[in-house]
């Protein structure tokens, strides 16, 4: 149970490009809380590794790079390619590289910047490892297929081939399978993660779900 001056902590949770970050952007703006999008810790490792020529499954390499995780900038476009995606997902399977950023994750959630009233974060084990005890906990879902037109749109727009459209799925598949057979915080639902499917739902249809839920959680704290 929080105390009265504990900050409100919303964890949203999902595979990949399921819609998690637009939603957690547009209720971070809306609440004026702070946002953290978890994933691009772990890109950011991914990425470094893969610069300076290690090997993203390899421990030592994985590690080297968590620790220096301040001096990494997360402003760097390259972070939102899908083969970034890929590196984050291997790096992100080392236990040893997760506790690493763990610290980093919770202190975000309990002060969070700007001395806002509450943090939001989103990734694939907030509601479960790091932020167990968070005031709304959100699963948010959406059939492979959906969630690769939406990552095609995002990052070639309108003119994508075929084959572009097969590479990310395959990539999509590829990553959902790591990020849920891992040993260490796989991707699962927290037993009190309220399921919301965007398959067939626009963001703003998403966003009042959520905004409806945390309403109910908020008149109940
Ligand atoms: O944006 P998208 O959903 O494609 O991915 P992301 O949230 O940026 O996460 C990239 C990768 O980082 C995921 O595939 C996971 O392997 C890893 N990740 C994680 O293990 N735990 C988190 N809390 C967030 C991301």
């Amino acid at each position: 149970m929080s105390t009265m001056n504990a900050p409100v902590i919303i964890a949203v949770d999902g595979p990949a490009a399921s819609g998690k970050g637009t939603l957690a952007r547009k209720l971070a703006a809306h609440l004026d809380y702070a946002y953290l999008d978890t994933g691009s810790l772990y890109r950011a490792v991914g990425l470094q590794v893969f610069r300076a020529g290690g090997d993203p499954e390899n421990e030592q390499d994985a590690l080297k790079a968590a620790e220096k995780l301040p001096d990494i900038d997360l402003s760097d476009p390259e972070l939102k390619s899908e083969s970034t995606g890929g590196l984050a997902s291997k790096v992100a399977a080392i236990p040893s590289v997760r506790a690493c950023l763990l610290d980093f994750q919770r202190n975000f959630a309990r002060n969070p910047p700007g001395a806002k009233a509450g943090a939001i974060l989103d990734g694939r084990d907030i509601g479960t490892v790091v932020c167990p005890d968070a005031t709304l906990k959100l699963f948010i879902i959406a059939d492979v297929e959906t969630r690769a037109k939406r990552r095609v749109l995002e990052q070639y727009g309108t003119g994508a081939s075929d084959l572009e459209f097969q590479a990310i799925l395959d990539d999509l598949i590829q990553r959902d399978s790591r990020d849920t057979n891992r040993a260490s915080s796989p991707l699962k639902a927290a037993k009190n993660a309220h399921l919301l499917d965007t398959t067939n739902s626009d963001i703003e249809a998403v966003f009042e779900q959520a905004l409806a839920l945390f309403s109910n959680r908020m008149a109940k704290a």
